[in-house]
């Protein structure tokens, strides 16, 4: 195969799986991580599933649809990033290929993502899926957060093109904090934060709750998650934010309108602080959590102090933002101005620890920011599996056939050629 049909690239994430073809800029999909199954069939009754193979393999939705479909049971296949249920993984790839993409698997090279500690035994069921299921001639499963810097290359010189940093990737479910050296993750140093996009929803909507009383009961949680798309930002310090609000609210205040779906009538919601206050957690958890209450800046600094010494400084260089819960406005000014301080005290502690004789080298912290955070990690997907070196890296049909699923166990790191 010498990639004359361009590869297919598919990031299956716990909320939302991004899925479409190399070289281009966007997923041509983004659809929820969802599969609907007719709630008579039984979890691991495979006799009865064999048997009616052909029939009952193709009642079942995916995406969206998965959520419109009666007599079904919602589910799904990834948790906290990771393939819970590789029955229903197989199937929800089936139609991500089939009926979305509209591809003939045995014609394209793939390359699909695995979240941070995937485990070696995950990489083998999915070579056996893509293999023997599908009969791809060439996989390559990449490492989400190595792609997410990958894609911040985007607004970067050549020069600068490394696979070296931090890369923090804030989806649905879960924030985490990667630290990674020449393209290998540093597991033992990997953070997560029970604070992400799922979190600032609810946060949001409780602060309606309290005041707005128009918004119908059971359109509440999308309400709350259009206000925080659409509405929210972060600001630099919150006592001035309130002030600002107070004495010009019709400068700061917004309008959202939306339609009750069951009278059809128009309702109106008045959006004021929780425009700065949903994303506000990130750097006060202890907001909406009061089991947790460390700023999202302070874990980047620790997951660095921890860190081997000579990879810290080109890691403070180089933190990268990926995934929804990173668009907010100003996430970035923040967390670098919040990170800065942290790394200054110190210095100036050490300073003055070692008498003001050594006067140490200042630390740069460079958080980017960049037009493809949205689909981070799909777009370096996209990037990377549209170069000639993918080929040359990819698990082909012959290795997995010849020496079996235990090739994939091992991906190797490329992209740093380019
Ligand atoms: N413009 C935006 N501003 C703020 N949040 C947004 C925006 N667009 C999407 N989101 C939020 O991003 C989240 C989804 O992000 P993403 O698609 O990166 O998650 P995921 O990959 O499915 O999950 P995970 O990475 O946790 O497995 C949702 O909570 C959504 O509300
Ligand atoms: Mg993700």
């Amino acid at each position: 195969m010498d990639g004359k049909l361009p590869a297919c690239v598919i990031d299956v994430g716990t909320g939302y799986t991004k899925l479409g073809f190399a070289a281009n800029k966007e997923p041509q999909f983004i659809i929820p991580s969802a599969i609907a199954i007719k709630e008579t069939a039984k979890v691991g009754d495979t006799t009865s599933r064999r048997l009616n193979k052909g029939v009952e393999d193709l009642d079942f939705f995916i995406g969206d649809e998965a959520f419109d479909a009666t007599g079904y049971a919602v589910k799904y296949p990834v948790r906290h990033g990771l393939v819970e249920d590789w029955d229903l993984m197989e199937k929800f790839m089936e139609q991500c290929i089939f009926k979305y993409l509209r591809a003939e698997p045995e014609d394209h090279y793939f390359l699909l993502t695995e979240p941070p500690l995937n485990t070696p035994e995950n990489r083998e069921y999915l070579a056996e899926i893509m293999f023997e299921s599908f009969n791809v001639p060439g996989l390559y499963i990449a490492v989400q957060a190595v792609l997410a810097l990958a894609a911040s290359w985007t607004s970067r010189s050549i020069q600068e093109r490394t696979l070296t940093g931090i890369v923090i990737d804030s989806g649905d479910g879960v924030t985490h904090v990667i630290p990674v050296a020449e393209g290998y993750v540093i597991g033992s140093c990997i953070k997560h934060i029970p604070i992400a996009g799922r979190n600032i929803t609810y946060f949001i909507q409780s602060l309606l709750r309290e005041r707005e009383i128009g918004i119908p009961p059971e359109q509440s949680l999308e309400t709350a998650k259009a206000i925080k798309e659409k509405y929210c930002y972060i600001c630099p310090d919150i006592a001035k934010e309130f002030s600002k609000y107070d004495s010009d609210p019709a400068k700061w205040m917004k309008k959202y309108e939306g339609v009750n779906s069951v009278t059809k009538h128009p309702f109106n919601v008045d959006v004021g602080y929780e425009r700065f206050l949903g994303p506000e957690i990130f750097f006060h958890p202890e907001f909406s959590n009061p089991d947790f209450n460390i700023p999202l800046s302070q874990i980047v600094d620790d997951v660095i102090q921890n860190c081997p010494i000579d990879v810290r400084r080109p890691l403070y260089d180089n933190i990268v933002l990926s995934g929804g819960s990173t668009m907010f406005k100003d996430f970035s000014r923040r967390l670098q101005r919040d990170i800065k301080r942290t790394v200054d005290a110190r210095l100036k502690l050490s300073e003055t620890l070692g008498g003001g004789k050594l006067k140490p080298k200042p630390i740069d912290v460079q958080v980017i920011s960049h037009h493809m955070q949205r689909y981070a990690v799909w777009f370096g997907g996209s990037m990377l599996a549209s170069t000639p070196e993918f080929y040359a890296v990819c698990h082909t049909k012959e290795d997995y056939e010849e020496y079996g699923p235990s090739i994939c166990r091992h991906n190797p790191v490329f992209g740093t050629m380019t």
